[in-house]
């Protein structure tokens, strides 16, 4: 072997000196490029600087767009020309050896050079660029006096996967079209290139259609409960006028649609089918089954049981009609038919239906959905256009040549994969950003359920344990915003914000290149440019997540802070106070005793980070004590068994955060053993309402207590006061105090809903009740 020579040696010590300095003052760019290379030194825009393009007329265009970016916020006048000679030069080169998207980016000091073998990806690389200049380049407002540097880089880039979406359901919730259009501009800062649109939902038809007016007219209204939490809304009664809601009109669509193409990226419309279609059917009930009637549902509806007719041939040429309206003004070689959670009792009823299964020889009604489908793909391949559809669409088997959308996990996507056909993942596990993204008591009302940051950033959308073959067909992955619960666009952006960020790095980036630590040190970056362009984020990831448990042996409860943070600074406080810089620093698990209010947060160079955590820990006579439970708590809710309710912590938030105990279908009725003969002045327990979740207040509370465990007092009823349907989702304490009795044992009998209400969408099944914490003082 040839021994290096010393020439070698050095150039490669300067090397490492230069890729070591250029690491520290890394620009924060989100999606992380495949690869870069920083320098010393930097470019710096001045007001003369002229943009020169050549390559053709994308060039001229994308030179012309970077200028309109930069003019407000600079001030300066930027010319651009046809040359290559330019400050900032915009290059298209023909050329078979690019990859799709790809481009190359050389910031020097006296030029800044942008080199690509499409305008699609000069207009990836110009995003890069504005990273590379201050956050304000983001702002809508002249930044004056700011010097416009971009640090010296060299970076070569291209994208992982081929889609890379993010779903906006409209039907839940109008969004207009300027906020439709701010949200595609958050996309494309993201290197993003699908939009999926979910236009069509039973609470609302969002689409003009010319051929069938009433669509829009009919299916995009509905009664105004908006006062109502979602899953408790009666619909709508003959007589009321439907007032909320909205459509696009055509001309609309088309806007939107070219205005996501100057971004590179394509709009795929997603029409549902054959179920969550209560909007369409409230307007032509003759494609249902039953011929209805219907109106559009306020609120929550499950199950999706309004379906489609697929025994009349009348269905398939109407929907075939909104198709082909469809296609006209969307390019998309996607269409996306939606095809999920279809409940097929109407069809097991329908005589057309089942007449329909007979004829084809179908063998029941997962057949009859996949008949459905795979008529309606043929219809679109006849156009050029190409079906993806939810992954039920699996079920009964699939479309010869459909894409699975896999949301429900990630078995759907694999096995179309395997089974060689395209496949993009979805799943709720890692991209349903309807849920909370941290403590529900520091996050706007959402879905119950967490998915945090962090989980996003670890998502990998395609499985081990599929061949290479077979991985080829996972052609990418999306977020999905599903908006029961957003009602405008500050929290639509709140709530994608910044798990979109994450994700744009799991599709973007190499998979191998990606790192946690490395994205949050970047995120304050990307959070600066969010404040310039005024868009709305969560900083739910900066929270400190509270553990508490009971330390037998020392009586003491044992509080333990983490947080999803690589190295977080967190610091708290035990007298209700706000923790600041100078509150006591967490260094590892504390010991508590009494009542305490532990409140906590994460500090980054003097600036709280998150929201502040609060843990509160009550240690009384109850504490710690033997319960009786004259009825059973659920299996599926037990908290951690016998002393959840008496473990001197209150449940946070969230029902599911092993603190809370489930009682299903029956009263409450425990007792608590104080040991012995004790002074009792009050009593207090805590119940939670998640309608949506069949978990509802008690309808009264009463306690009682006595000596020998057989003759109680007269008992002290808390009633109820707020109707189930206006329960929602929060948190109540039933608290009673009374002149001070001597008591060994106390009885809290919680008289629960025990079946869901009449027009709630689990009427007649067993209701929820949840408590967390007794005490006793
Ligand atoms: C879905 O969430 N029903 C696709
Ligand atoms: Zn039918």
């Amino acid at each position: 072997m040839k021994l290096p020579s010393l020439f070698t040696v050095l150039a490669a010590a300067l090397l490492l000196t230069a890729c070591r300095s250029g690491k520290d003052s890394a620009p924060a760019l989100i999606p992380q490029p495949v690869d870069m290379k920083v320098a010393p030194g930097h470019f710096s825009l001045i007001p003369e600087a002229r943009i020169s393009w050549s390559g053709g007329a994308g060039a001229a265009i994308m030179a012309e767009e970077l200028a309109a970016m930069l003019r407000p916020v600079t001030g300066y006048e930027l010319t651009t020309a046809e040359g290559i000679d330019g400050n900032i030069r915009l290059i298209i080169e023909a050329g078979t050896e690019w990859k799709k998207e790809e481009y190359h980016l050389k910031v020097q000091r006296k030029s800044v050079t942008l080199t690509a073998g499409t305008s699609e990806g000069l207009f990836r690389g110009i995003q890069t660029a504005r990273q590379l200049l201050p956050p304000q380049v983001f702002g809508g407002e002249t930044a004056a006096g700011l010097k416009w540097t971009m640090p010296c880089i060299t970076v070569t880039d291209y994208p992982r996967f081929e889609w890379r979406g993010m779903h906006l359901d409209v039907s839940r919730h109008f969004f207009d079209v300027e906020f439709v259009k701010r949200y595609i501009d958050i996309l494309a800062m993201h290197k993003l290139n699908v939009f999926h649109w979910h236009l069509v939902d039973d609470q609302g038809w969002r689409i003009e259609i010319k051929k069938y007016p009433k669509l829009t007219e009919v299916g995009a209204w509905r009664v105004d409960r908006e006062d109502k939490p979602w899953d408790s809304r009666e619909p709508q009664k003959p007589g009321e006028e439907a007032t909320y809601g909205g459509f696009y009109t055509q001309e609309e669509i088309r806007e939107i649609v070219a205005y996501a193409a100057e971004r590179y990226i394509t709009v795929v419309p997603e029409i549902e089918m054959p179920a969550h279609v209560g909007s369409a059917l409230a307007a032509y009930p003759e494609y249902s089954c039953t011929g209805g009637s219907f109106t559009v549902p306020p609120g929550g509806v499950w199950p999706i049981t309004d379906i489609y007719c697929a025994g009349k041939d009348e269905t398939f040429a109407f929907i075939k009609d909104v198709l082909t309206e469809v296609m006209e003004l969307f390019p998309s070689e996607y269409i996306h038919v939606g095809g999920d959670e279809a409940d097929k009792t109407e069809w097991k009823k329908c005589p057309d239906c089942q007449a329909r299964i007979r004829e084809e020889g179908l063998a029941g009604e997962a057949e009859l959905q996949s008949y459905f489908i795979k008529r309606i793909e043929k219809f679109l391949g006849s156009k050029g256009r190409k079906l993806i559809g939810w992954d039920e669409i699996l079920q009964g088997g699939l479309a010869p040549e459909a894409t699975v959308m896999s949301w429900q996990g990630f078995e759907g996507g694999e096995a179309a994969a395997r089974s060689g056909h395209e496949a993009v993942m979805a799943p709720v596990s890692h991209c349903y950003f309807n849920v909370y993204q941290g403590d529900p008591a520091t996050e706007p009302e959402s879905f119950r359920g967490l998915l945090t940051l962090k989980k996003v950033y670890s998502f990998e959308p395609v499985p081990p344990e599929l061949s290479a073959e077979e991985a080829d067909f996972i052609i990418g992955a999306q977020g999905c915003l599903w908006t029961e619960y957003i009602t405008d666009g500050a929290t639509a952006e709140y709530m994608i914000l910044p798990r979109l960020t994450a994700l744009s790095e799991v599709v973007w980036t190499p998979a191998e290149s990606r790192n946690w630590e490395g994205f949050n040190r970047r995120l304050p970056k990307m959070m600066e440019r969010f404040d310039a362009a005024g868009l709305n984020y969560s900083r739910g990831s900066y929270n400190v997540d509270m553990s508490a448990s009971w330390d037998e042996a020392s009586g003491n409860i044992i509080l333990e802070m983490t947080s999803e943070q690589p190295s977080p600074d967190i610091r708290y406080t035990t007298d209700g106070t706000d923790p600041g810089t100078g509150s006591p620093v967490y260094t590892g698990p504390l010991k508590m005793s009494g009542k305490v209010t532990v409140r906590a947060a994460i500090f980054d160079n003097g600036e709280m980070m998150g929201g502040i955590s609060t843990k509160s820990i009550n240690i009384n006579k109850a504490t710690a004590m033997k319960v009786q439970y004259n009825t059973p708590f659920s299996d599926r809710y037990k908290g951690f068994g016998d002393r959840t309710l008496v473990n001197g912590i209150s449940g946070s938030g969230d029902f599911n955060d092993g603190q809370w105990q489930g009682f299903e279908g029956t009263d409450m009725d425990v007792v608590i053993d104080l040991g012995r003969e004790t002074p009792v002045s009050s009593i207090s327990s805590g119940y939670m309402a998640v309608v949506g979740s069949w978990i509802f207040l008690p309808q009264s509370v009463e306690y009682s207590w006595s000596s020998d465990g057989t003759n109680y007092s007269a008992a002290q009823v808390i009633v109820t006061e707020i109707g189930p349907a206006d329960q929602g989702n929060r948190a109540e304490t039933y608290f009673a105090s009374f002149p001070e009795a001597s008591a060994r044992y106390v009885r809290v009998v919680a008289r629960g809903q025990i079946t869901c209400p009449t027009w709630h969408a689990g009427a007649g099944n067993k209701a929820w009740l949840f408590c967390d914490e007794i005490v006793v003082e």
